[in-house]
């Protein structure tokens, strides 16, 4: 805990990351205490109105669910998340302390929303009483305690781990309607399927950069994000309302506010991306325009990521952030207060551009393509 002395004492990660005497994390307490932040910006645990999701009927989408089901059973990545010949060996003491702490920063993160996906689908499936959704949750809580799992195998070796009990007993649970739940966890699913598949991608056309074994492990990690996601779909599907009327305000904030969050925090960590040769500007809108493309499958409008104001209100966003984490840390009231009225005034522009009109397809599902 001595280690991130200074960062404790501020509010947030990124106030203790925008510190001058920001200290690395360099073990398990100071690893858990950042999983545990609960920010605007950091990893939340849900949860839900389980009763209301219990009572789902997806009768009407008997084959395309089978179907999924089906495929999450035969469970193709059973024997994926062990490392073997393929996890390098990896000099955590010879890597550039900021890279070593912008990539340990990383994986906590990735760990915290892996497992916050775990925790909450878990409860699912101890709560509900209607087979097609438990065994649902109970398919994708398995997926999500691997990945996270997995990560957290990986910060080991750098001589860290995240204590995902601590999490679950400690770690505040956040309330969400169920609608919310299905926007949120739909495009959460979505967007780390076109995250994970974009860095892999990448990293396959240019292997010199790939500074860490996990990256290798990506391609099938992300085929488990899709079908998590393709669940949500299904599950928006059985209800016409939730994708009208004026539920599409609704899905166009959680898709302004996913997006835009995602933005100022892969901006946080510009050594990391330095060192994957991604710049994070192009990687923002690679990843927001595969998740676009692949939320027309039910979301019944698409932002307009190509207009002008855009990517001038993801870079006022993303300033007002690092001002208003610099301005907390020095303690200043009044530089806070801009800052935040900034931010506020850049995600209202952002969330006033208008949307692009989709039309939703009769068949919901997809299969990876990227
Ligand atoms: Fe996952
Ligand atoms: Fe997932």
């Amino acid at each position: 805990m001595k280690d991130i002395a200074h960062s404790a004492d501020a509010d947030t990660v990124e106030e203790a990351l925008a510190a001058p005497q920001h200290q690395p994390v360099i073990d398990s307490e100071g690893a858990t205490a950042v999983a545990m932040q609960n920010t605007l910006l950091t990893p939340r645990f849900y949860t839900t109105d389980f009763d209301q999701l219990d009572a789902i009927d997806v009768s009407e989408l008997r084959e395309e669910w089978d179907k999924l089901i089906g495929q999450m059973k035969a469970d193709p990545n059973k024997g994926h998340f062990k490392k073997n010949e393929d996890w390098d060996h990896i000099d955590w003491d010879g890597m550039d302390p900021k890279l070593k702490a912008e990539f340990i920063d990383f994986l906590i993160s990735s760990c915290t929303a892996e497992f916050s996906g775990c925790v909450l689908y878990k409860e699912m499936k101890r709560r509900g009483a209607n087979e097609d959704i438990t065994t649902l949750f109970q398919l994708m809580a398995r997926d999500e305690a691997r990945h996270a799992g997995f990560i957290n195998d990986a910060l080991r070796e750098a001589g860290i781990a995240v204590n995902l009990g601590f999490l679950t007993q400690k770690k505040k649970y956040t309330y969400f309607q169920p609608k919310f739940i299905y926007y949120a966890t739909y495009l959460s699913e979505k967007i780390g399927y076109a995250r994970y598949i974009t860095i892999f991608r990448h990293l396959e056309a240019n292997p010199e950069h790939r500074f860490h074994p996990i990256f290798k492990w990506f391609k099938e990690w992300c085929n488990d994000e899709f079908s998590h996601g393709e669940a949500f779909a299904l599950l928006m599907k059985t209800d016409p309302k939730l994708t009208s009327g004026l539920n599409v305000y609704w899905i166009k904030f959680f898709l302004t506010a996913v997006y835009s969050t995602m933005y100022v925090r892969d901006h946080q960590r510009p050594a990391f991306h330095e060192a994957l040769g991604v710049d994070p500007d192009w990687y923002g809108q690679e990843v927001f325009r595969k998740t676009s493309e692949i939320s027309r499958q039910i979301f019944p409008i698409t932002l307009d990521i190509d207009h002008p104001r855009w990517m001038k209100g993801l870079k006022r966003m993303q300033r007002a952030n690092a001002d208003l984490a610099r301005h907390k840390w020095h303690g200043n009231f009044l530089g806070r207060m801009g800052a935040s009225i900034r931010a506020a005034s850049a995600f209202v522009s952002l969330l006033t551009i208008p949307s692009v009109p989709n039309e939703v397809p009769a068949q919901t599902r997809l299969e990876p393509a990227y």
